[in-house]
């Protein structure tokens, strides 16, 4: 991965591939933001007018390059824009934006100097988050793992002007570097092809990784998923060849505040089962783990960070695909704690491994359980590709998760579970149905869910099928492909929770 550091030097001593600077929309025309104030000496104070000369505005996601003047180390200046001007200091988004661009657009350099606005620990985090997010790339499956590439990834970017030995910038930076490699990780996770990345390979993904965190991780393989009578996940993954898995991922602090259950839907390719998925549904359907892939990453990135809480993972791991033994519609399951459901539609899948790893993490009655799932088209269609739903048993919770992800910079919104929903799932043969009414799709969905949350229990649940997969265009710092939604969110929470907040 890119490094970040911290320099004391100006941009303009700095040795570099290129010096960014941010320029930001103002009233009378494009300005120059906090940070480029070296650079814009080096040109004499003439930085704005020969940005806009060359058609610079300031816009978000701008990126404009130009030749480096006498006074400066580095050969070239990369110009990124952050939106309309903002006089009381721009956004972390805006930064984390900004310094995306910079990074994408600067693929295939080395280093790389950062003459944009870090006037605080909050604004140096998000260029460091902002800089590793754009910088990603994922090349584990081109040969010699990328290494034939004639450009790899901004390796080095250097934050400048930072005052020596400051401590919360310096804090600032590892915890940006920490929350970017999970969320790498998360990304890495989903983007690999679903003929490597199955049930048993994410089990063994998660074990490796957990004893370099010293995260405990417990695996659940299919002999011990019949022995405990997970139906819900067997009855997904019996049509496949690769063999389901539930996987327990546990950090613990000694002193922790609160206890969270992360759930986490881990469909490592969604086919449809027997209720097939046509041509043009299927293509980016390795990405139905991204879920599990949050979940996972966010139990370690908690590790890492030595939050004070007790954070549980459960990654509910299946391959739904049709074969002679695989679950029919009209097939009745027997989920975890005795439930039984019958399967109308084998595409539901998402809610019936779930169910089974919510009735066994209400088992350890956390204070918390939230669920995370690319579940429903139907939320995509609601929400569209970049925000998740949130939806809730209890109302202030749910205001909460959203909040935090707003917060975090991930757009988030709150979505109702109205009961009405709820008979149509009613089954002529077993306890409930898998499908309800087409209509609200994602809010069926949840109520099914809300069906094996023990009372008590205070729970959420992510929809994120819409912002998990990036299928058009990279935009800001976010690449094509997976993305690692909800990471964030469920650091956030796990933060909240550790300073007693919730
Ligand atoms: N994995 C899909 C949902 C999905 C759709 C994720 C698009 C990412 C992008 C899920 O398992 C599914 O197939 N859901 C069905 C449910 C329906 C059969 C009730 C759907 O949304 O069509
Ligand atoms: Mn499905
Ligand atoms: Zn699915």
């Amino acid at each position: 991965m890119t490094a970040v550091s911290l320099s004391t030097s100006t941009a303009a001593a700095l040795r570099a591939d290129a010096v960014v600077v941010a320029v930001a929309k103002g009233p009378k025309g494009l300005v120059l933001a906090p940070g480029a104030e070296a650079v814009d000496e080096a040109f004499e104070g003439r930085l704005a007018e020969v940005l806009t000369t060359v058609g610079a505005t300031g816009a978000e996601g701008e990126a404009v390059k130009v030749p480096a003047p006498a006074g400066l180390k580095s050969p070239l200046v990369l110009a990124v824009g952050l939106g309309e001007v903002a006089e009381d200091g721009y956004s972390a988004e805006a930064l984390r934006t900004a310094a995306g661009v910079a990074a994408r657009t600067l693929h295939g350099s080395k280093k790389a100097g950062f003459a944009l606005p870090a006037a605080d620990a909050a604004s140096v985090e998000a260029l460091t988050l902002g800089a590793l997010l754009g910088a990603y790339t994922f090349t584990a499956c081109r040969s010699d793992n990328g290494k034939a590439d004639t450009k790899t990834p901004l390796a080095e970017v250097a934050i400048t002007g930072t005052k020596r030995g400051d401590k919360a910038a310096k804090a600032a930076v590892e915890r940006g570097t920490v929350v970017a490699e999970e969320m790498n990780r998360t990304r890495d996770l989903v983007n690999m092809p679903p003929n490597d990345l199955f049930p048993k390979s994410f089990a063994e993904i998660a074990t490796t990784a957990g004893k370099e965190l010293g995260v405990k991780v417990e695996v659940l393989d299919e002999k011990a998923l019949v022995k405990g009578g997970y139906g819900g996940i067997l009855g997904v993954g019996v049509g496949s060849a690769r063999s389901p898995r539930l996987v327990k991922v546990a950090y613990t602090h000694p002193k922790a505040k609160a206890s969270l259950a992360f759930i986490g839907k881990g469909i490592t390719y969604d086919s449809g089962g027997i209720s097939l998925k046509p041509a043009g549904h299927n293509e980016t359907m390795k990405c139905d783990m991204a879920g599990a892939g949050a979940v996972f990453a966010s139990v370690l990135a908690a590790a890492k960070l030595g939050l004070q809480v007790n954070v549980t993972g459960w990654l509910a791991l299946a391959e739904n695909m049709p074969s002679g033994a695989a679950t029919r519609p009209g097939d009745v399951l027997r989920m975890y704690g005795g439930k039984t459901v019958e399967v109308l539609n084998t595409d539901a899948e998402g809610r019936l491994v779930l169910a089974d790893a919510i009735v066994r993490a209400g088992e350890e009655k956390p204070d918390y359980i939230v669920d995370v799932a690319t579940l429903t088209g139907a939320m995509v269609m609601a929400l569209g590709s970049r925000t998740f739903g949130v939806m809730a048993n209890d109302d202030a919770f749910r205001s909460t998760v959203t909040e935090l992800a707003e917060s975090v910079g991930e757009p988030a919104w709150a979505m109702p579970l109205p009961t009405h929903l709820r008979k149509p799932m009613d089954s002529t043969v077993a306890d409930i149905s898998n499908m309800g009414e087409r209509m609200g799709g994602g809010l069926v969905a949840g109520l099914f869910l809300k069906e094996f949350v023990a009372d008590g229990i205070t729970w959420a649940h992510l929809d994120i099928a819409g912002p998990a997969f990036n299928e058009g265009a990279p935009f800001g710092y976010t690449p094509k492909g997976g993305t690692a939604t909800a990471v964030r969110t469920l650091v956030a929470l796990a933060e909240h929770a550790a300073d007693g907040k919730l």
